[in-house]
């Protein structure tokens, strides 16, 4: 058993022993616990499961929820981002725990008027969220706090960009600076595309009003290390890897994620060391400097160059389908984890050493067009945990409903075991409209 308990604070040069400390439990009297979750994905199905699997849950909301998480937890028609709503319900029913897991709640400030009215919630509030809503804050804080990332300039100009673009090599990244659901960004390898995206971004607004970060290409793998961060405790999870291409062998459109497998044997246990203190130690102090101290899941999407791990970006919320494979790992009982992180007392994480790994099935077409409604068949079959991320419940079974539909994960010794059994469970799933990759975690397994 894997227990990330003691590790070597870089900035105060203590020994952090997470085992050491009080436990959230013992402080809280032993009361059972409602909570609410928001969102209504597969991080949120994997949310509701790691929850049903705790001592301490007697009652589980989810809103809205989808047709899989309801036989977890009762479904509330409330959209994730209707703030007052949501508070209202909360107040209404007891709840004792909300946990927020999609950005835009965040960024509506549903933390901020959750602790307004006394409720305790899991998430960053809206100042602490812009580490992922802006480009331009997170950028900036890493640059001012020493954080390793891409050399970049912002631009709000169309013809200041381009100077700087001509001025820097290809390939040269373009990032929107706001929320633009992941199409914000823009690898261009030649001037004449960089030309095109800008005027885009900058001349035609096409995501809105606003600027755009210009930053030096990285290359190597892209990895994600979640933390729970609570102030200036950072508590690292197991660390996970997607995969962004919608094909096999990294083809095809970028899409939210089609499959992802934890842990990275080409993450050693010093790569390891040094994203915990140099960036997300570093960071979660640098929060606390800039006055929006970070509470919640601090995601690194990081990147191991060749001259070392660097950011490419930050979000403030739990990986979607990170997540789907990190939460089966996790052994302790999450509710206390929760607990922990909002009143900021301490929790230890016990891992499971077994490798987990979890394939997307999507709609034909995803990212782009596709058609809902087709039936699905066979999930009661599948030995592993299917969670479901766009369904709908029809005449008494499962029918498509979104771009991403359902994700299996499964767990076995080995990381090759673990995709031969996750494609072969994948298989007694049957649908017409449906597609998946069957390469998940090749850099991993050779
Ligand atoms: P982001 O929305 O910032 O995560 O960017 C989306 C994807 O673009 C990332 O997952 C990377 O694959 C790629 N990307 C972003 N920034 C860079 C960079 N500086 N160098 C290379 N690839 C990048
Ligand atoms: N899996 C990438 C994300 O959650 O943003």
């Amino acid at each position: 058993m894997e227990i990330i308990n003691k590790v070597r604070h870089e900035m105060t040069g203590e020994i952090v022993d997470f085992s050491k400390v009080r436990k959230g439990a013992e402080i809280e009297a032993e009361k059972e616990l409602t909570v609410l979750v928001v969102g209504g994905g597969g991080r949120e199905h994997a949310i509701v499961d790691a929850l049903s699997r705790s001592k301490r849950v007697s009652k589980i909301f989810a809103a809205p929820g989808n047709a899989g998480i309801a036989e977890q937890a009762e479904c509330v028609p409330v959209k994730d981002t209707d703030v007052e709503t949501l508070l209202a319900f909360a107040k209404e029913n007891g709840v004792d725990l909300t946990v927020v897991g999609p950005e835009a709640a965040l960024a509506a400030g549903i933390v901020d008027r959750f602790q307004e009215e006394g409720l305790k919630i899991f998430g960053p509030t809206k100042a602490a969220t812009r580490i992922e809503s802006s480009k331009a804050f997170a950028k900036g804080l890493m640059k001012k706090y020493g954080i390793p990332t891409a050399e970049y300039e912002v631009f709000c100009d169309y013809q200041s960009a381009m100077d700087y673009v001509k001025s820097q090599s290809l390939p040269i990244v373009l990032k929107y600076d706001g929320l633009a659901a992941g199409k914000g960004v823009v690898i261009a390898e030649t001037v004449d595309e960089a030309e095109g995206a800008l005027k885009d971004m900058l001349l035609n607004d096409k995501f809105g009003h606003g600027e755009v970060v210009v930053e030096e290409h990285l290359t190597g793998p892209e990895f994600s290390f979640m933390c729970f961060v609570s102030g200036d405790r950072v508590y690292p999870m197991v660390m996970a890897q997607d995969h962004k291409r919608a094909f096999d062998g990294d083809k095809g459109p970028n899409t939210g994620g089609m499959g992802t497998y934890s842990p990275l044997p080409f993450i050693t246990k010093e790569d390891e060391e040094y994203a915990y203190n140099h960036i997300m130690c570093a960071t979660a102090h640098a929060m606390i400097a800039e006055g929006c101290p970070f509470c919640g899941v601090l995601y690194g999407g990081l990147m191991k160059t060749p001259k070392g791990i660097k950011v490419i970006e930050f979000n403030a919320r739990f990986g979607d389908p990170e997540t789907e494979v990190v939460l089966p790992r996790l052994k302790s009982d999450i509710a206390e984890v929760f607990m922990g992180v909002v009143k900021g007392t301490d929790f230890q994480l016990e891992w499971d050493e077994r490798a987990a790994m979890g394939i997307v099935l999507a709609s034909k077409g995803y990212p782009g067009d596709y058609q809902k409604g087709f039936p699905i068949e066979g999930i009661e079959d599948v030995d592993g945990t299917v969670y479901h991320m766009g369904t709908a419940k029809k005449d008494g079974g499962f029918v498509t409903n979104g771009g991403r539909v359902l994700f299996v994960t499964v767990m076995a010794d080995t990381l090759k075991e673990a995709r031969e059994k996750a494609n072969a469970e994948i298989a007694k799933i049957r649908c017409e409209n449906l597609f998946h990759r069957t390469d998940i975690g090749w850099q991993a397994i050779k």
